[in-house]
């Protein structure tokens, strides 16, 4: 029996190519293991938003090199955002990689790990573009009743820092009947939350049909009968007054949004390119918040972007203080060749940076815990997933506003008879990103 291992870094999109690369692999007859030391194939999805994630790439499949001497015959893949942009080079940097392949190409893989291991020769195979979202692929998914579906990729909005249009290419749609169809068929398999997923979910549509269709998107997808609707990203910019309309008329939309400010200083928010300032951002909140009273807001957010000041960077305190997040991804500046914030006077010393983050994070998570505490007593819908991972008489699952909820199982139940299935839950404790609580009461 061969086996396979997959190692996923970054953004949802790759967790989600992960899925059909485990599905092609798994039609091919390979099986899961967890150590690369048992694997006859691993497999790296990788990101290069960020130096750190493009360094650690590089050490992980270096350290391969004595676990595949070790086990000959083991086949080394790379794909991801990393072999898109790199492809032979990277062979000729990590010569035991057997095979390259890029974002566009995910469905050739197993022929690539079939020629790599008839030719004892390593393959490479990076597209420019294509068409097709792989709807059709096998998939694993990592939960049986949660769905990745990409309804874009790529990106038409060249943020001044940002690697992923250079790499992932212009913005293309699925078409309505295509994202719809894939919808139904999850249901009917039993699935009951989909996550749709693009750079900019907002502009979807725009391509293919000359305006952006996303409210109509969530609207069809809603009819499907789906349980639930997550979608990332939104770009603040493209966030419609449909789209809000749309997230109120459609009771499976969840309330939560990820709605990335980047920084809270209009200077660094126009060398950014992101097309919004302090003020038009903070209305936008309000405009969402006064049509979802109870919605959770995430955010991403960079700090030491160039020029940054201390008087920039107060901004971004204030807006945090402003929205008051339920959870921020926060990153220092990393700059990408290629893009032109790498090129721009004012980069910000490391130590300064750094400092500027910590400041961030407790900020961060002070907002964070305010949220949660504010559900205590509440009962809430809870989707439960299973059991948490340290812990397995605690049931765990997801509000509607995507915060982990664990609960303690009911005696004489196993967890198997709750995952799948959405419970009230009783939060009676919070902490910063976790809450607990008490089943009540019946499914919905
Ligand atoms: N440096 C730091 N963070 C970055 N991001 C994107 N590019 C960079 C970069 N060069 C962050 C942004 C984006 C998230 C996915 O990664 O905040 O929203
Ligand atoms: Fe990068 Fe900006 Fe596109 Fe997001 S919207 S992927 S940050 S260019």
């Amino acid at each position: 029996m061969q086996t396979y291992l997959i190692r996923t870094f970054g953004c949802q999109m790759n967790k989600h190519d992960s899925e059909r690369v485990a599905g092609l692999l798994g039609a091919q007859g390979l099986e899961p293991v967890e150590a690369a030391e048992d694997a006859d194939v691993v497999v790296f999805m990788t990101c290069c938003v960020r130096e750190n994630a493009d360094e650690r790439l590089r050490g992980q499949v270096r350290s391969l090199k004595s676990v595949k001497a070790a086990r000959p015959g083991q086949l080394i893949a790379v794909g991801g955002c990393i072999g898109q942009r790199d492809g032979e080079t990277l062979l000729r940097q990590i010569p035991h990689i057997d095979v390259v392949f890029g974002t566009h190409n995910l469905a050739h893989l197993p022929a690539l790990l079939e020629s790599a291991r008839q030719q004892h020769q390593p393959q490479v195979e990076v597209l420019a573009e294509s068409t097709d979202f792989n709807s059709d692929l096998p998939t694993v998914r990592e939960h049986r009743w949660h769905a990745w579906v990409p309804i874009t990729s790529g990106c038409n909005n060249f943020c001044s820092y940002c690697i992923v249009p250079h790499v992932r290419g212009r913005e293309r749609s699925r078409t309505l009947e295509d994202i719809v169809t894939e919808v139904e068929g999850l249901v009917s398999q039993g699935v009951l939350e989909v996550t749709l997923l693009g750079q900019n979910v907002n502009s979807y549509g725009r391509d293919l049909y000359g305006e952006p269709r996303f409210a109509e998107a969530l609207r069809a997808v809603g009819a499907t009968g789906i349980k639930r609707i997550r979608f990332a990203t939104s770009h603040p910019k493209d966030l419609s007054a449909d789209t809000i309309a749309a997230m109120v008329e459609v009771d499976a939309v969840m309330p939560y949004v990820h709605l990335p400010v980047q920084s809270g200083s209009d200077t660094v928010l126009a060398a950014m390119n992101r097309h919004y300032t302090q003020a038009d951002y903070l209305a936008l909140v309000e405009r969402i918040k006064a049509a979802l009273p109870h919605i959770a807001i995430s955010t991403d957010i960079i700090v030491g972007f160039p020029g940054e000041t201390e008087q920039d960077f107060e901004g971004t305190l204030e807006i945090v203080r402003a929205v008051g997040f339920d959870q921020a991804f926060t990153f220092i500046y990393s700059p990408r060749e290629g893009t032109p914030a790498a090129r721009m006077d004012g980069q910000v010393p490391r130590e300064v940076s750094q400092e500027r983050f910590d400041r961030l994070i407790e900020l961060v998570q002070s907002s964070a815990l305010e949220n949660s505490l504010s559900l205590v007593g509440t009962v809430q819908p809870i989707l439960i997933e299973g059991t948490s991972k340290r812990d397995e008489t605690m049931l765990a699952g997801r509000t509607r506003t995507n915060k982990m909820v664990h609960a303690p199982l009911p005696e004489g139940h196993v967890a198997d008879e709750y995952a799948g299935r959405i419970v009230d839950v009783v939060i009676d404790h919070a902490q910063t990103w976790f809450l607990s609580g008490q089943l009540a009461g019946t499914d919905q």
